[in-house]
This record gives structure tokens, C-alpha cells and sequence, in this order.
């Protein structure tokens, strides 16, 4: 039976009972199947391994994708799908359906990391310095194979599907750039990915409510006076009061943080001094630091520059520190809405079996994901791409990192069939209402 037979006939049997739409329905959970088999299929399964490894040659960092953000548009094109470009520099924002409501977002962040790929591959990154070692090449692949099955299913969709190709994830808060250029205006929902090393093939995990943490960075510039090593009196020494910056810092968490409420503050930066016998000017030191709650993440911003700036006077230096707002703005917590992960469960269950839909504690990481879902409901997920017998997989943002390429069309269908039973289930809910157009239209 096709797509568009099964929502008729569930939904004309919802015009007679009361009920809604409901995810047990034997149509609706077909549709995940059926997604995964069409992006199983060896074209669509190839192609999007060739836009993967296409990207994955030619990595681009924060805010300068264009290269990337042209294949997407040129992609979209041959399929026929309308979008706007730019929205934040590079970003792209694609629509397939009906061009009415009800919306439901799908994301990919696009940007590299600053690193230099260590593993040796035909499509090893081209660019020195520079590599996808966050897997997020794989996310664009992912969602552009997403919007192939979607607009092969167009016909279908009860609503419109915002395909929202993100710059600048890795630091640069390109999804807060985005919510502020309105790209969430009457969207009900939003859906994100990553993929996971430790985590098997064939499985995703989440969990309702918290799930990574919010964050910022810091960066203090310590000063004292440099001089001779060996006569230390006519000096004042900024590394020794940078080594005990480091060590009260470290006694934030330890003593002043509830221990029931996880907080991180790592310093992962210390520059300073250049030869064995001179005492250097000044020490430059940063790090990062994470907790779940607003309260706390302020909390730590100010006695982090507190104790800088105290301690580095107990040993007569005088300190300076940057929360690097601008380039780095601070990472609310992505909290997972609790009725999309219920939604979630179902959809991926019937996609990749129950069992295989895996809760997840918590993590200290962060995602800048969590801009959108501070203004709709967002899901936030990762897909694992484990398998032993295809050898080991290096942790995100190491330069040995590999994607399991055959977990590609998974990511896909679990992202079509996502937005497309969403919107199935929205429209049932709402038909009777009157919801406005969509202003990007
Ligand atoms: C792991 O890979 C092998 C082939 O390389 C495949 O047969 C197997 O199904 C994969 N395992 C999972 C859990 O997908
Ligand atoms: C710290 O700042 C004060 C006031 O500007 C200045 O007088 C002093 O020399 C500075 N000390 C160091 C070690 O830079
Ligand atoms: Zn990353
Ligand atoms: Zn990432």
C-alpha cells in the first residue's frame, strides 16, 4: 500500500471515531520501513555516501561553508526542492510539501573542525588543518537524503518539511543565529542528530528532559614581569600565579557546586614563557565550563573571573579575562521535550525495533541545538555507528575519527519518516483549526 493509501484510510477512519491518529496504527508505523528500505536501496544509498565523502574531501570551519552550502543548494535544485539563502552567512533552508502548515524542522550543522586528519582513506580531507571530525559531513549527507525521500514522497505530506542546514555549530552558535533570523516562525517542532561511536550500529539513544549540558569558554591573560630566572626577586612571576589559578579553579566544583548537580570547569589552555632561564611577562590561559542549569552556568561564569582575578593578585599579577562572547556565545542545555521523546521512541522503534531504542544518560557535552528548543519543542538524538567487525571508531573530534558510512541511510529514513508521520499526526490534531501561512513563503 502506498504512503499516501495509508493516511487516507487512517485518516478517514479518524474522521469517524474519536480518536487520534494514533502511532500503533498499522499504516503510520509502516512508513518508517518503507523509508529506510527506499534510502537502502544501492543509488539512494550511494549518492548519499558521494555528497558524504564530497564534503568530507573539502571541509569548511564555522560561518565559512559555502563551499558546502552550494553542493546543498545544487542538490536541491536537481531534486526540484524550493529554498532561501543565505540565513546566517552560509545557511540553508529547504521546503518540501504542501507549503502550508503545518512545519516541522529538520537540522544538519555543516561546519569542520580546525584539525588535521590523521587517517589515511581515498577521501581524506584536501585541506590541511582542517577536517569533519564531528561527523557532521555525514549529517549533511544525511538530511539531504532525508529531503530525496521526502520529496519522492511530496504528494503525501500533510504539511510542509524546513530542512535547516545549520552554519557553525562547533562554538560558533549558528543555530542561535538562525532562531534569530526567524527561521522557527510557526514551526510546532524541531528534530536533530549526531552520530555516536560507542554506540552500536542499528541503534539510537536519547532521553526526555536533559540530555547535554549548557556551556561557555573563558580565556584570562595573567600579568606580571618578566625578567631573569635566576634572580626571581626582581621579577613577578605569572606562571607560578597562573599554575595557582588553576588549582583554586578547580576547587569551584569541588566546594561551592552542589554535588548532586553535575558541573565541569576545565582549563585546556596554558601559554606562557619561552626559554628555561627567563621569567615571561605574561601567561595566557582559557578553558571551558558546563552545567545543566542557568543558575549554575552564571554562577560559574562569575566566581570564574573572581577567583582569576583574586588569586593572580595574591601573587601581585594582574589578570584580564574574556568570555568571548560574541564568537563564542554561551550553550543553553538541550532538554529533550517530553512528548517528542515518547513521538521518538515510537517512530524509531518501529523503524529499527524497540530494543533498539536506547536511553541515555546524560552528557557534559554541549550542542548548540539547544537554541532552538528554547523556543519549540526540539528532539535532539544520536545514532550509533559501532561495529566491531568493521574495526575500531575513534571518539568525535579526534583526528582518527571515521564514519560508519553504512549507517547513513538509518540516520535518513529516521528523519523523513520523523517529519512525515509528525506532520500526519499534527494535521489530524489541528485540522480544524485555522493555523497561518508560514512568513518564509
Ligand atoms: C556489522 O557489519 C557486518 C558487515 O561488515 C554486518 O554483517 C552486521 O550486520 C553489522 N552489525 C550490525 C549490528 O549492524
Ligand atoms: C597592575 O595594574 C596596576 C594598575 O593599572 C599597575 O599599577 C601595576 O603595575 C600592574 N601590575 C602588573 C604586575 O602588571
Ligand atoms: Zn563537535
Ligand atoms: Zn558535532
Amino acid at each position: 500500500m502506498s504512503f499516501s493509501g495509508w493516511f487516507f484510510f487512517i485518516f478517514s477512519l479518524s474522521l469517524f471515531a474519536p480518536v487520534p491518529i494514533s502511532s500503533s496504527s498499522e499504516g503510520v508505523s509502516n512508513i518508517a520501513a518503507e523509508f529506510l528500505n527506499y534510502a537502502k536501496k544501492g543509488e539512494v544509498f550511494d549518492w548519499i555516501k558521494s555528497i558524504r565523502r564530497k564534503i568530507h574531501e573539502h571541509p569548511e570551519l564555522g560561518y565559512e561553508e559555502f563551499e558546502t552550502s552550494k553542493l546543498i543548494r545544487t542538490e536541491l535544485d536537481k531534486m526540484g526542492i524550493s529554498y532561501k539563502y543565505p540565513v546566517a552567512v552560509t545557511g540553508v533552508l529547504g521546503f518540501i510539501g504542501t507549503g502550508k502548515p503545518p512545519f516541522v524542522a529538520l537540522r544538519a550543522d555543516m561546519d569542520a573542525l580546525p584539525l588535521q586528519e590523521m587517517v589515511e582513506w581515498e577521501h581524506k580531507s584536501k585541506i590541511p588543518g582542517k577536517m569533519h571530525a564531528c561527523g557532521h559531513d555525514a549529517h549533511v549527507a544525511m538530511l539531504l537524503g532525508a529531503a530525496k525521500i521526502l520529496q519522492e514522497h511530496r504528494e503525501d505530506l500533510q504539511g510542509t518539511v524546513v530542512l535547516v542546514f545549520q552554519p557553525a555549530e562547533e562554538g560558533g552558535g549558528g543555530a542561535k543565529k538562525l532562531v534569530e533570523a526567524g527561521v522557527l516562525e510557526n514551526v510546532k517542532a524541531i528534530f536533530g542528530l549526531h552520530v555516536y561511536p560507542d554506540l552500536n550500529e542499528g541503534k539510537v539513544s536519547s532521553t526526555s528532559g536533559p540530555l547535554l549540558a549548557a556551556s561557555g569558554f573563558f580565556e584570562a591573560v595573567i600579568s606580571g614581569k618578566g625578567g631573569h630566572a635566576a634572580i626571581p626577586q626582581h621579577s613577578i612571576d605569572p606562571i607560578l600565579a597562573a599554575s595557582n589559578v588553576i588549582v583554586s579553579l578547580q576547587h569551584l566544583v569541588s566546594r561551592e557546586a552542589d554535588p548532586l548537580d553535575s558541573q565541569v570547569v576545565t582549563i585546556a589552555k596554558f601559554q606562557g614563557g619561552g626559554a628555561f632561564n627567563v621569567i615571561p611577562d605574561s601567561v595566557t590561559i582559557g578553558g571551558t565550563f558546563r552545567a545543566f542549569s542557568k543558575k549554575s552556568i552564571l554562577q560559574l561564569k562569575q566566581r570564574i573571573e573572581e577567583v582569576i582575578i583574586g588569586q593572580a593578585a595574591v601573587q601581585r599579577c594582574n589578570a584580564t579575562v574574556n568570555f568571548h562572547g560574541n564568537e563564542k556565545p554561551f550553550y543553553p542545555a538541550t532538554v529533550n521535550d517530553e512528548g517528542l521523546h515518547e513521538y521518538f521512541q515510537d517512530v524509531a522503534g518501529d523503524m529499527l525495533g524497540v530494543l533498539n531504542v536506547k536511553d541515555m544518560q546524560p552528557l557534559m557535552g554541549s550542542e548548540d541545538f539547544s537554541f532552538y528548543q528554547e523556543v519549540i519543542p526540539g528532539y535532539f538524538f544520536f545514532l550509533g555507528m559501532k561495529n566491531e567487525t568493521k574495526g575500531e571508531l575513534a571518539s568525535g573530534h579526534s583526528p582518527f575519527f571515521k564514519i560508519n558510512e553504512d549507517v547513513l541511510p538509518i540516520g535518513a529514513a529516521l528523519h523523513a519518516s520523523l517529519a512525515a508521520r509528525y506532520l500526519l499526526q499534527t494535521q489530524a490534531d489541528t485540522s480544524t483549526l485555522n493555523v497561518k501561512r508560514h512568513d518564509e513563503l
